[in-house]
């Protein structure tokens, strides 16, 4: 069998001090100086997505796509929408637009608490927003580094009509799942998941491993952070 080292943290079960960080980024949220790197993704992500929206197409984030399997998948599923698969390594991104790309999909190199936080001042909605495979961050010290520890989190739950995260790491899903309930105050659980077929690189590693997958779906219920007309 494969053999993919199992993820080792000095956390037994979710972080106990997630409930207060986010509670923190919640009642200050996180407002980076805007500079010239946001504006560049601006004006690459703007015409397409307001073209997008005004066409009356779904808008789908495959955020931190990696070699843009799941990317490409999304679009097979979705043919009338846009897919943005976004990624900031220009080398995992390189993999991916080497092969041919049907019209919806495009690939950005970027910063994703840069998107999260353009998608927050402009209105853009994602009707799907997929988190596959993060970069787990198991030592407890690195909690704010997890999506749902760091202080984008409030932002990316505001962009999206639906969102699906996946993990090998439980705790990861568990703790993920218990933030989107506290932001939403929507229930929200992880789930074991066994895919038939892989969807990413990751999955796919994981899967040939036997390594256990886990899964969280949140449905919004309509929560928005704050009003971008009126910025914190
Ligand atoms: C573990 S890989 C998973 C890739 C892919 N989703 C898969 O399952 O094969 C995590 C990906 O997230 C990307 N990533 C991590 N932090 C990011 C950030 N702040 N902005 C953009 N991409 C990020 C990494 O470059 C990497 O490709």
């Amino acid at each position: 069998m494969f053999v993919v080292p199992t993820i080792v943290s000095n956390q037994d079960g979710s972080h106990p001090g997630l409930a207060k960080t986010l509670e923190r980024h919640l009642a200050r949220p996180f407002a980076p100086p805007a500079g010239p790197r946001r504006a560049a993704l601006y004006n690459a992500l703007a015409p397409l997505i307001n073209t997008a929206q005004a066409e009356g197409r779904a808008v789908i984030l495959d955020s931190g796509c990696g070699r843009g399997e799941s990317s490409f998948w999304l679009a097979r599923q979705h043919p009338q929408a846009l897919v943005l698969g976004v990624d900031k390594s220009e080398q995992r991104l390189s993999a991916a637009e080497k092969q041919a790309q049907p019209p919806g999909l495009h690939f950005l190199r970027a910063e994703l608490s840069d998107l999260w936080l353009l998608a927050w001042q402009h209105g853009w909605r994602f009707s799907l927003l997929t988190m596959l495979y993060p970069n787990p961050w198991p030592k407890s010290e690195h909690l704010k580094r997890r999506w749902h520890g760091h202080p984008i989190f409030p932002f990316v739950l505001h962009s999206c009509d639906q969102l699906l995260l996946r993990s090998n790491w439980a705790i990861y899903a568990e703790e993920f799942a218990l933030a989107c309930q506290q932001a939403s105050g929507v229930s929200c659980a992880a789930a074991a998941y066994q895919p038939e077929t892989a969807i990413t690189a990751f999955e796919r590693k994981y899967l040939r491993a036997g390594q256990a997958l886990y899964q969280v779906q949140w449905q919004n219920p309509g929560w928005r952070f704050g009003d971008p007309a009126s910025p914190h």
